[in-house]
């Protein structure tokens, strides 16, 4: 399979980034050909403006958009490495599906879906995060993000969310965070499996 990691994270040193290299990893491991997408080293721009809401009704997307779409419909699974924040994505992410997942290519009924999002395609999350994953269920958080994101933002199939809890921890913590995110990419199902 062909697979995309979108990373969104400034900082090249943090543990997210070490998660997307170990994702990267295992899914290489697994003989499939990997490709990462580097929001904030590529100076990705996550505000929804003006220009987004002309392009929506007009013949062809924005350069930066067509170019995000471009490798969404070259992979067969999609994964995203983001910390979480306040309960929620960081404000890059957020902004890239706000502005990626257009209308007329992402949810429209179209003549080929085969370019689109509609493709069938497998999705992951890997989501470090501070809180402890008791915390997390306990005060109904992974219900929460769940519902908001599997069942709703993101249309992959299978698609799942893996809560990195206990991200901020010891150097041991992270460390089996970091073998769990080497085996995701090993263990990578196929789309529709
Ligand atoms: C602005 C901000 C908001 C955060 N919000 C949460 C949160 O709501 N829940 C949580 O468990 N951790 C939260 N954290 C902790 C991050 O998830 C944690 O620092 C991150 O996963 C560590 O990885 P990093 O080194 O890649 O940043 C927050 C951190 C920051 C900086």
């Amino acid at each position: 399979m062909h697979v995309l990691t979108i990373l969104d994270h400034p900082n090249p040193d943090s543990f997210s980034a070490a998660v997307a290299r170990r994702f990267m990893d295992g899914a290489s491991a697994a003989g499939h050909t990997v490709e990462l997408a580097d929001l904030h080293a590529e100076g990705f721009d996550p505000r929804w403006s003006m220009d987004d809401i002309t392009a929506e009704g007009g013949p062809s997307p924005l350069a930066d958009i067509a170019k995000e779409q471009a490798r969404i419909a070259r992979a067969d699974a999609i994964c995203f490495v983001f910390p979480l924040f306040w309960w929620g994505m960081p404000a890059m992410t957020k902004g890239w599906v706000d502005r990626v997942f257009t209308w007329g290519w992402a949810y429209d009924q179209l003549e080929d879906p085969e370019k689109s999002l509609l493709r069938p395609r497998s999705g992951l999350l890997l989501v470090p995060a501070g809180a402890r994953s008791d915390e997390m269920a306990e005060r109904g958080y992974l219900e929460a993000l769940e519902t908001a994101w599997i069942k709703g933002t993101f249309g992959f199939s299978p698609r799942r969310l893996e809560l990195l809890c206990g991200a901020t921890g010891s150097a041991r913590r992270r460390q089996a965070l970091l073998e769990k995110s080497f085996e995701a990419g090993y263990a990578l199902a196929s789309p529709g499996a």
